[in-house]
């Protein structure tokens, strides 16, 4: 029973160092854990999809949005799926600075990340674009 769901977040401490610390240790857990997903930061949001065995994804959720790195955790999207997208990433990057600004202009208003005033079907037509493009670095 596969389920992807999709949060954004705001970064305490957005430095580099702090996003590979992050990133490190997901990638090790997730392995274990049959998660793979994506997260997307820029200028001090996150939007991170993950997606795995309902049960693993509630609890990392749960996890998560106990983490003190962060704040202002939201729900974007949550659903039953029959197959994963991002099934070859522990869990991939996307830099949003490194992304090219039309990108980002097509589903918002400025070329930013702001997952907070878009639906979260916007967001993942974000997600969908990003991978289009291959925007997303990692391995699994
Ligand atoms: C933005 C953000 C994204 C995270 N993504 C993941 C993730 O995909 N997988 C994971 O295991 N932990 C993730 N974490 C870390 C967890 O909140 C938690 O620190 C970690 O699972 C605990 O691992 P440990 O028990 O090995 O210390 C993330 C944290 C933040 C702030």
């Amino acid at each position: 029973m596969l389920v992807r769901l999709l949060y954004a977040s705001r970064a305490v401490e957005p430095t580099q160092s702090a996003i590979e610390d992050i990133l490190g240790s997901a990638r090790q857990h997730n392995q274990q854990q049959g998660v793979t997903g994506i997260l997307v930061y820029g200028g001090g949001v996150f939007m991170q999809a993950i997606e795995g065995g309902r049960q693993v994804v509630s609890d990392l959720y749960g996890t998560i949005q106990r983490d003190a790195r962060h704040q202002d955790v939201v729900l974007l999207h949550y659903e039953e799926i029959l197959e994963r997208r991002f099934g070859g990433w522990a869990m991939g990057l996307v830099d949003v600075g490194r992304v090219n600004a039309s990108v980002l202009l097509k589903y918002s208003e400025r070329a930013e990340l702001n997952p907070y005033a878009v639906s979260g079907k916007v967001s993942m037509a974000l997600l969908e674009e990003l991978m289009a493009t291959a925007s997303i670095v990692g391995h699994t």
